[in-house]
């Protein structure tokens, strides 16, 4: 992880982020930096602008104030299908997969972003559609058989269990070859041993290269995997720190951790 490394090199930056819906500030002034190498934990309670939070920096809300950076690059005012061209993927906290179609379907959608061909290539199977058809589906079954999903390839989506439905999408988002992940409550709808495993695979991916922000109600992974934490509770940020000076900071453990109850006692 980045904090093994002497160096940190910002890759995603907000700057004063702000998502007001009318009256209710969703997100308040936020300002969090995200390195190369980071597996960086986003933690709040229900509500508190997280999942906001991700839509600004992937192009789906534009925020009422604040940049956010990519590379250096102020890409605020991107689109979301901009944002993916910058190799910034992202998994849903509601799932947002293709129930009817399969699963390798599903995950060569995520490569296509990165192809040269378009529907008049795609209708008339010109041999630039040929050429990328080849590579997606290469490419894809890769994916599929690092995420312990090849032999569901030809499944349909939706006949898969919801933690498997999970892993999908998180396939689909590799499949755009991502300079940085990020993964909405990645473990919800899992079972212990699904969420276990999931986490040993999210540490993998990471020192396999990859760059990793992940909103988490799991203590225990956010506390121990994370080299970063940003706490957000009502829209703003308590803190961005390390787990040890998550765990030790007495605003997190009144509004996160609740009363009569500290951070060790969850990540047990
Ligand atoms: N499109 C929207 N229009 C109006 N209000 C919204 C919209 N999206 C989110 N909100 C509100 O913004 C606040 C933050 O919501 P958000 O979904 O970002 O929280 P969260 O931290 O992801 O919560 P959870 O842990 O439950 O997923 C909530 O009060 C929510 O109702
Ligand atoms: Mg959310």
């Amino acid at each position: 992880m980045a904090e093994q490394t002497l160096t940190r090199v910002p890759l995603l930056e907000a700057q004063g982020i702000c998502k007001y819906f009318g009256g209710l500030k969703a997100v308040d002034h936020v300002d969090m930096t995200i390195c190369q190498g980071d597996i960086f934990g986003i933690i709040g309670p229900n509500g508190a602008g997280k999942t906001t939070f991700f839509n600004i920096c992937t192009g789906i809300f534009t925020p009422t104030q604040g940049r956010i950076f990519f590379c250096g690059e102020d890409i605020t005012a991107m689109s979301p299908e901009a944002v993916a061209q910058k190799r910034i993927a992202r998994t849903f906290q509601n799932l947002q997969l293709f129930k009817f179609m399969t699963v390798l379907e599903n995950v060569k959608i995520g490569c296509h972003i990165k192809t040269k061909s378009n529907m008049f290539d795609a209708i008339l199977h010109t041999p630039t559609f040929k050429r990328d058809e080849a590579f997606t589906t290469e490419k894809s079954l890769e994916i599929l058989k690092r995420i312990g999903l090849f032999d569901f390839r030809d499944t349909l989506a939706g006949n898969l269990s919801y933690g498997m439905q999970r892993k999908v999408e998180i396939a689909r988002a590799l499949a755009l070859d991502p300079k940085i992940l990020l993964l909405d409550e990645p473990a919800a709808g899992m079972n212990p041993l699904e969420t276990k495993a999931l986490m040993e695979f999210i540490q993998a991916l990471n020192a396999d290269g990859y760059t990793i922000a992940v909103i988490e109600h799991d203590m225990k992974f956010v506390m121990n995997s994370c080299n970063r934490i940003l706490v957000l509770n009502f829209g703003q940020k308590i803190l961005e720190g390390t787990p040890a000076e998550v765990k030790t900071n007495p605003e997190v453990q009144s509004a996160y951790f609740g009363k009569g109850m500290v951070a060790g006692e969850a990540i047990r």
